[in-house]
């Protein structure tokens, strides 16, 4: 608390700083300039504290630690869908390596992975199926009372080893390894991720319980990754000569769009984070979620199956942001991009259930962050931004008050060489940066970032230096990238 208690002073010192260069309007403000070093800065750091939580001392090799807080709370285990998430990362890391010692280093953390994942999915667990939502770090099955199953972990493993298999296979590195244990053309499979495949083609429609563990039913996120798993599969699947598998992954797909679509509600002009409920959390009233823009960033193939850009999808962004900003006392912060929580009814404070209630998370503000930037060069991409009766409200607050946004109207289509799609592209990118700024500006005095932060003082909770805080960190910020990179 001393250490954040001094970042916080800090940080407000800087903000206030940020403040007048930006009144005063330098070309090439000394805030921008630092906004810039502190990116580059966390960006190294988050590295170095998500390193800390793959495999450390006295855990078994691919265990990845959710955070290493083993008492209030409790996160000292292999997570499914924490470890898949981090793992991502390091594929990432794996191609941009500079040397031959770092690309050793990170393809032996994601063999390890691998081959943990396969021992997870040969464990007997209570769920009895590879809906297992976390298990122990000697690798042995956590056999206590918890909401599972928790289907969207089979899928999201499956995607990032997808990803893996194909980056060796196009690479021609342990082609056999990958054909004997990643992917194996054969029925039962001995293979970790044909495995995750068959048990999400044969299992998506049975309700489970969401990413937050807390409610069960039919979810948007478990179902857009799911839908990801299954085409990502398939074309492994054609590549490595499994054709039949590959037609009927694909099949599937195409069936749970059908059931994804029910997740729009006309009515309420917003995709519902579940329906179908049937157990477990019952005061999720709202339905708004950010699940949902997680949902989008982490399985949407940009095919033009709820592409972050479409206005279903932009519309619950704007809508859940909308809730947030009244409900969290530091978004009176008007200097910053609103600090977004997981959902507005929810009432886990990091430590325990019900003795407070929620606060904003750093995945959920930092995948704000990357939801904006990734919309914004879809935008760049496609070259046209079309003006709907949906977004129109939402396009013209994006322009503020300006004179322009008096001309933006229903069925327009903005072409690139146009004054209004570049400053609606400028500003999209501009409120992504404020989200990062909300991330700096709670982020302790060393980098180090927990899983919330508290609603009214702003400080660190919840469990320190947790994993998928970094991995949001990082990928949002190669969003960025990609966002500056494109033409
Ligand atoms: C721990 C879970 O991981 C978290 O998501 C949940 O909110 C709390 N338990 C309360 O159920
Ligand atoms: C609670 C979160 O709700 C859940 O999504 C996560 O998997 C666990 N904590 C571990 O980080």
């Amino acid at each position: 608390m001393m250490t954040s208690g001094l970042t916080f002073r800090l940080v407000v010192g800087t903000y206030i700083l940020v403040f007048f260069s930006l009144v005063v309007g330098s070309p090439i403000s000394h805030a921008s300039e630092e906004f810039e070093n502190w990116l580059t800065r966390q960006t190294r750091l988050s590295h170095q504290y998500l390193l800390n939580d793959i495999s450390p001392e006295g855990t078994v090799p691919g265990v990845v630690i959710a955070a290493p807080s083993k008492h209030s709370p409790d996160y000292y285990y292999h997570w499914i869908r924490d470890s898949a998430l981090v793992m991502d990362v390091i594929i990432s890391d794996y191609e941009k390596a500079m040397t031959p010692e770092d690309q050793q280093k990170y393809l032996k953390m994601l063999f390890d992975y691998a081959e943990f994942s396969r021992r997870n999915q040969e464990t007997p667990t209570r769920s009895g199926g590879l809906g297992e939502p976390k298990f122990n770090v000697d690798g042995s099955a956590f056999n206590g009372e918890w909401g599972r199953p928790q289907n969207d972990g089979p899928a999201l493993r499956a995607i990032v080893l997808t990803r893996f298999a194909k980056l060796l296979l196009k690479q021609g590195i342990n082609t056999t390894w990958v054909r004997q244990r990643l992917y194996d053309n054969q029925i039962p499979t001995h293979s970790v991720i044909k495995s995750d495949l068959e048990y999400t083609a044969y299992h998506w429609r049975e309700s489970s319980y969401d990413l937050w563990e807390e409610t069960r039913g039919q979810h948007f996120y478990t179902r857009m990754v799911q839908r990801r798993a299954l085409i990502d599969g398939s074309e492994l699947a054609h590549q490595l000569g499994d054709e039949g598998a590959s037609e009927w992954y694909s099949r599937q797909a195409k069936l749970l769009e059908v059931e994804i679509d029910h997740h729009w509600d006309p009515n309420q002009n917003q995709i519902n984070a579940t329906i179908d409920w049937d157990g477990g959390n019952p005061y999720k009233s709202s339905g708004l979620d950010v699940a949902v823009i997680l949902g989008v960033l982490h399985g949407s193939r940009l095919d033009g199956f709820f592409n972050p850009e479409q206005d279903q999808v932009l519309m619950t962004a704007f809508k859940l942001q909308k809730e947030f900003k009244n409900l969290f006392e530091v978004n009176r912060n008007e200097n910053l991009g609103v600090a977004i929580g997981r959902y507005p009814e929810d009432i886990y404070d990091g430590y325990s259930i019900g003795v407070q209630i929620g606060n904003p998370w750093f995945l959920a503000t930092s995948g704000y962050a990357e939801y904006f930037y990734r919309v914004a060069s879809q935008w760049k991409q496609a070259g046209e931004i079309r003006v709907t009766s949906i977004n129109l409200d939402l396009l013209k607050s994006l322009l503020k008050s300006s004179p322009e946004s008096q001309q933006l109207k229903a069925g327009q289509v903005l072409m690139s060489h146009q004054a209004l799609f570049q400053q609606l592209i400028g500003r999209m990118q501009e409120e992504a940066d404020l989200y990062l700024k909300r991330v700096q500006y709670h982020t302790g005095a060393d980098g180090q970032l927990s899983e919330q932060f508290n609603r009214v003082t702003g400080f660190l909770q919840g469990a320190p230096n947790l994993g998928w805080s970094y991995a949001s960190f990082i990928t949002a910020l190669w969003e960025r990238d990609r966002f500056f990179a494109e033409k």
